[in-house]
């Protein structure tokens, strides 16, 4: 037998039971999300590398060490979505919104990121994000993060801190950029090289580094919610009141600017405090953005947020298994003896999955031993056993694969009789 091929790190393949437990998170997302006047998106997952270089910024970690580019066979420089909200808003720009219209969008899939792989680090990850456009308000912003906090408790996430900021307008992050060097110019020797770097190109992205030494420079840097201007800081305020009155807890955490530039305003980040999810606690995170995007001068304003489904999995720290979710085993397995009975067996099968039953058909004319044992193995709730005497008759013999009941049941009947043994449960 040749030898294994395991998929390239950072990917992974999902199997039963927990497909069963992506799909219910999956399906948890498209109820609440719908509940808020939200509809679903479906973008491509390569784009013209240009769109994630513009819209997400050539300072941050995600654009200069992490982006899946290539070129295709055209010379097109194109890349793998790192995240979703710089092709959603490129495909909104796309369709056009008229002045005082509004947007709101989900959308469901995978992302990549070249990260070095841990546990809840991948490079493949798929990720739940929602991005609703043309309702520039504190109160679309609180409703968005209510919406997030609405779908964690729906899908069981416990332990969960909000992390709240401002990062103001571009107006503001002139004079706070210049706040921040003065602060941090005398620690210069203290912070790593990509940041002493950094307090020249983006002084922000210090605040975000990952090194333990720069974190703790970072710690005493003045709180950006304090270097905001007045209207900044009053949509910051009603922001935070409004959330308070549609009764979503939350921290501020002064120095939260997140990793990707196309923020302006709020900003926020859900973190899991349970046992199962370790350093990469972070479930979500999103924000009030304004994204540029290539070939046109307008960007586009909006607010949203991403929660990795990987982490979900972690933090819910379960799995439901495969019939919690209603998927997996089979209601029938029907088993054939003979060449005639084996086309009969077919045509039944096909019969009892229009009456909407879950069904597996013997396809091999194996020993009745053999087929039982497979029926055992699918779980199979009953098996209808059709041999050349029954066929004869126009019946089958139907038997539950767990109770002591067995019937010889005419073929016309036995979408009945398997629903009475659902029912019954004898
Ligand atoms: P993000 O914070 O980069 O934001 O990602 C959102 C979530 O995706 C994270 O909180 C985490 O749960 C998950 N995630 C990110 N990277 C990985 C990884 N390598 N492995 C597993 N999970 C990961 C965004 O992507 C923004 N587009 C969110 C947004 C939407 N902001 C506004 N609208």
């Amino acid at each position: 037998m040749a030898g294994k091929m395991e998929p390239v790190p950072g990917t992974s393949d999902i199997w039963l039971p927990e497909t069963s437990e992506w799909v219910l998170l999956e399906n948890a997302a498209r109820e609440v999300f719908a509940r808020y006047g939200y509809g679903e998106v479906r973008t491509p997952v390569f784009e013209r590398t240009d769109l994630f270089v513009r819209g997400i910024g050539d300072e941050t970690e995600v654009v200069q060490k992490e982006m899946y580019t290539f070129e295709d066979r055209g010379g097109r420089s194109l890349t793998l979505r790192p995240e979703g909200t710089a092709g959603v808003m490129r495909a909104i720009a796309n369709q056009g919104i008229a002045e005082g219209d509004e947007k709101r969008v989900f959308y469901i899939g995978p992302m990549f990121r070249g990260e070095r792989p841990a546990a809840g680090r991948k490079r493949q990850f798929h990720q739940v994000g929602v991005e609703a456009v043309g309702r520039n308000t504190p109160a679309m912003d609180a409703e968005n993060i209510a919406m997030l906090m609405d779908y964690l408790r729906v899908i069981d996430v416990r332990e969960t801190r909000l992390l709240l900021n401002s990062r103001g307008t571009a107006a503001d992050r002139v004079h706070i950029s210049e706040s921040l060097r003065d602060f941090f110019g005398p620690h210069q020797e203290s912070l790593c090289g990509d940041c002493q770097r950094r307090l020249a190109t983006n002084v922000w992205r210090v605040l975000d580094c990952k090194n333990p030494a720069c974190g703790e420079v970072v710690n005493s840097a003045p709180a950006i919610p304090d270097l905001l201007s007045p209207a900044s800081r009053e949509f910051f305020d009603d922001v935070c009141r409004l959330l308070t009155a549609v009764d979503v807890p939350f921290e501020v955490a002064p120095r939260l600017v997140r990793g990707l530039d196309y923020y302006e305003h709020t900003v926020f980040e859900v973190t899991c405090e349970g046992e199962h999810l370790g350093a990469q606690n972070a479930v979500a995170g999103g924000g009030r953005y304004r994204i540029a995007l290539p070939g046109s001068n307008k960007p586009v304003s909006g607010v949203g947020f991403a929660a990795g489904l990987e982490r979900l999995l972690l933090a819910r720290g379960r799995c439901i298994g495969a019939e919690a979710a209603g998927i997996g085993p089979v209601d029938a397995y029907v088993a054939v003896l003979g060449d005639t009975a084996l086309s009969a067996g077919m045509a039944l099968a096909q019969q009892l999955r229009g009456s909407g039953w879950r069904v597996v058909c013997e396809v091999e004319g194996r020993s009745l031993k053999a087929q039982m044992r497979t029926a055992n193995k699918l779980n199979a709730g009953v098996a209808v056993i059709i041999g050349e005497a029954e066929l004869a008759k126009g019946t089958a013999m139907c038997k539950q694969m767990t109770g002591d009941r067995q019937d010889e049941v005419a073929v016309t009947d036995i979408a009945t009789w398997i629903r009475r043994q659902t029912q019954s449960g004898d």
